[in-house]
C-alpha cells in the first residue's frame, strides 16, 4: 500500500504579492480552478486504474493552515489519513520522519510518497507509471527519487547523476551521485555532461526504510522526530506534534540529511510535465497562452502586448504596448517586473520582512 505524504510547509515567496506567508502559494489557485494543495490530492485519484493501491493522503503543515487545509480537503471531498501540525517549521528530513513514525503506527509495511503540495504535473499517467516504476524499487529496499530531464543550469535543484540500470526493477537507475542546489559553475558542467537529472523533491520509499538510514546518518534527527510523534496528541481530528520534541530537531531538508548521503537511493527518470511553479515565469510557462503569448486571470485589458503574464485580483488591469512582462494584481499590492527578472521577488519580500 502507498500512503501520500502531502507536504505543506513552503510559504512561496518568489509569488509574491499573492502568495503570502498567512496564504501560501499551496493553498491558492494558481493554475487551474482548484488550489496547488487539492490537485495534489486529486491527482492520485485514479490511480487504482494502474493497479496501484493509494491510500488517502497524510497531510504535513504548519499549525496555522490547519483549518483551510482541513476546508480544502473537505472541499473536494477526499477525507485524509490525517492532518499532522507542526509548532514550528523544521524543513523536511524532520516533517517526513513524523509522517514515517505516524505511518507505522498504522501499518508496519507502509509505502511513502512523498508530494509537496505545490507542484504542476501535466501528464498524469506518466506520473503513475513513474511512481509504478519506483514501487518496483522500492520492493527490494531502495530510496527513489523522480528525476526531470533538466532544461538549464538552475541552482534551486538537487541533481542525479544517473548510474548504471537496476536489473530488479525496470526503468530505476542507482543514483550514482547527488548533489543538492550546487553553485552556478558547477550548474552548468552538469548540464554540459548530460547524464545528470533534476531532483524533483517526490520521494518513494517504504516508512521503516527512510527511518533506518535516517537513524544512521542523522540520528538526532531520527530520535527527536520519532519522540515528537510520541509525546505528541490529538486536538479536534489533527496530530499534534510536541512542541518541545520538536522544536529540538536540527532543521534540515531530506536531501542534505539523507538523499545526498544514503548508499539505497534509486533514481526513476520521469518525463512527467513537471514543474516546481517557483517563480512568476514559471508559472507562466506552465499555462497555455493565447496567441500573442499572454497568460490572463481576472478583468484584464490588453492591446499590442505579447509573452506576458497578467493576473488581475480584486481590480481592473490595462497595459498598452509592452511585451515580456509581470503583472500582479492583488488588494494590497502590485507587482510589475521584467519576465526576465522575476527571481528578485524573493527580495522584495525580504525587504518587506526588514522593514516591518
Ligand atoms: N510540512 C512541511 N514542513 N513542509 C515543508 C517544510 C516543513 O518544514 N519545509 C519545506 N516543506 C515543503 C515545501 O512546502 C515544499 O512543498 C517542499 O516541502 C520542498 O521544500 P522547498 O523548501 O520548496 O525545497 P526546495 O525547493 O528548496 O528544494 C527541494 O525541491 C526541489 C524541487 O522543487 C529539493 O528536494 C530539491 O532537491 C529539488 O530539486
Ligand atoms: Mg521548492
Amino acid at each position: 500500500k502507498i500512503y501520500p505524504v502531502i507536504l505543506s510547509g513552503g510559504s512561496g515567496t518568489r509569488l509574491w504579492p499573492l502568495s503570502r506567508a498567512a496564504m501560501p502559494k499551496q493553498l491558492l489557485a494558481l493554475v487551474g480552478e482548484q488550489t496547488m494543495l487539492q490537485e495534489t490530492a486529486l491527482r492520485l485519484a485514479d490511480a487504482a486504474s494502474v493497479g496501484l493501491q493509494v491510500m488517502p493522503p497524510l497531510m504535513v503543515c504548519g499549525n496555522e493552515h490547519r483549518f483551510m487545509i482541513a476546508e480544502q480537503m473537505r472541499e473536494i471531498g477526499i477525507a485524509p489519513m490525517g492532518i499532522m501540525l507542526e509548532p514550528e517549521g523544521r524543513n523536511t528530513a524532520p516533517a517526513v520522519a513524523a509522517a514515517a513514525h505516524y505511518l507505522l503506527a498504522i501499518d508496519p509495511q507502509a509505502v511513502m510518497l512523498v508530494l509537496p503540495a505545490d507542484h504542476v504535473i501535466t501528464d498524469v499517467p506518466a506520473f503513475y507509471a513513474s511512481i509504478a516504476r519506483a514501487a518496483g524499487a522500492v520492493e527490494t529496499g531502495a530510496l527513489a527519487t523522480f528525476g526531470i530531464v533538466p532544461s538549464g543550469p538552475e541552482t534551486g535543484y538537487g541533481y542525479i547523476r544517473r548510474g548504471e540500470a537496476l536489473t530488479s526493477a525496470e526503468g530505476c537507475f542507482k543514483v550514482a551521485r547527488f548533489v543538492e542546489k550546487p553553485d552556478l559553475a558547477t550548474a552548468q558542467s552538469f548540464i554540459a555532461d548530460g547524464s545528470y537529472l533534476w531532483n524533483s523533491g517526490m520521494f518513494l520509499f517504504s516508512a521503516a526504510r527512510y527511518l533506518d538510514e535516517l537513524g544512521s546518518l542523522r540520528p538526532d534527527i531520527a530520535a527527536c522526530s520519532k519522540k515528537a510523534v510520541e509525546d505528541g496528541y490529538r486536538d479536534l481530528d489533527f496530530c499534534r506534534l510536541h512542541e518541545a520534541s520538536f522544536a529540538a530537531c536540527p532543521s534540515e531538508s531530506i536531501d542534505y540529511a539523507v538523499m545526498e548521503h544514503t548508499k539505497h537511493a534509486v533514481v526513476v527518470p520521469a518525463d512527467i510535465g513537471w514543474s516546481d511553479v517557483g517563480s512568476w515565469a514559471a508559472l507562466w510557462e506552465v499555462q497555455a497562452a493565447d496567441a500573442q503569448g499572454n497568460v490572463l486571470r481576472g478583468d484584464v485589458y490588453l492591446d499590442d502586448v505579447s509573452n506576458s503574464l497578467v493576473r488581475a485580483e480584486s481590480r481592473m488591469v490595462a497595459v498598452i504596448g509592452l511585451s515580456d512582462l509581470v503583472v500582479v494584481e492583488t488588494k494590497d499590492a502590485v507587482l510589475v517586473a521584467h519576465k526576465d527578472d522575476v527571481q528578485k521577488v524573493k527580495q522584495i519580500v525580504d525587504h518587506l520582512k526588514k522593514n516591518k
